[in-house]
């Protein structure tokens, strides 16, 4: 899987890709991650990504010129390019589990008031939203949908069965899980998750996941 990522600020992805999964995943090759500062696709002397918009108004909005030449010198032509917008649809595990299917997405980061809308209406193919607040840019959004697809990969995650009994693969959250010692300041490891009996155990674990469910996210039950 490629990433192409277009930002002002790739800074942001520093930490992110030097720990952990990311990294791992990095060093496998199970992905690829290229960021391109949006900011070297820009002419004039002051090198502007950013104008004031038409019709006034608070808040600076991202030129055209230079994110048309980011995302054409990166996008094929079958390749989504997902903007990242609180105004897009609300990211669900279902759209990551199709985009892990892809081999090569664009991901274009925001910031400021907005980007110019003819981006959106000529090279944008999808448009998400990690959630109904706003942020100051679209960098972690990127990172969110990133960790989201690359734990998918193949060979990233050691079994991944793991990542298909998580939270939300099958409309319902995760149950709970526990590990050494058996007792800990007085409390207790349930006896079943002791016993060995791996038919009994799945069932307690899928009584557990529809309790936790139906107290956080009864709206998942209802999908
Ligand atoms: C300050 S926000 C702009 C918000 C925009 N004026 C609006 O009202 O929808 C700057 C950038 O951060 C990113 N962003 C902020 N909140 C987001 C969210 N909840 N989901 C995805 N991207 C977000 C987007 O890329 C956006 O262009």
């Amino acid at each position: 899987m490629i990433f192409d990522v277009l930002t002002l600020f790739p800074k942001i992805f520093q930490g992110f890709l030097e720990e952990s999964m990311i990294l791992k995943a990095l060093q496998q090759k199970a992905v690829e991650i290229n960021l391109i500062n949006i900011r070297d696709f820009t002419h004039d002397k002051h090198n502007s990504a950013d104008d004031y918009p038409y019709g006034g108004g608070a808040g600076m909005v991202m030129k055209p010129e230079p994110l048309y030449e980011a995302i054409t010198s990166v996008k094929k032509e079958d390749t989504p390019v997902i903007y990242f917008t609180p105004q897009g649809k609300l990211l669900q595990q279902n759209h990551v589990n199709e985009f892990s299917q892809k081999s090569h997405l664009v991901l274009l980061c925001g910031h400021y008031k907005e980007i110019d809308q003819r981006i959106r209406d000529s090279l944008v193919t999808d448009e998400y939203s990690i959630g109904d607040y706003v942020l100051s840019g679209g960098e972690i959004p990127a990172m969110v949908l990133i960790d989201a697809i690359t734990r998918l990969q193949k060979g990233v995650l050691g079994d991944i069965s793991s990542a298909h009994s998580d939270s939300h693969q099958k409309n319902l959250l995760g149950c709970p899980h526990y590990t050494r010692p058996a007792e800990f300041r007085g409390m207790k490891v349930p006896d079943i998750l002791l016993s060995g009996n791996h038919q009994q155990i799945a069932k307690w674990r899928n009584k557990k996941a529809m309790e936790i469910t139906r107290k956080n996210r009864p709206d998942l039950l209802e999908k």
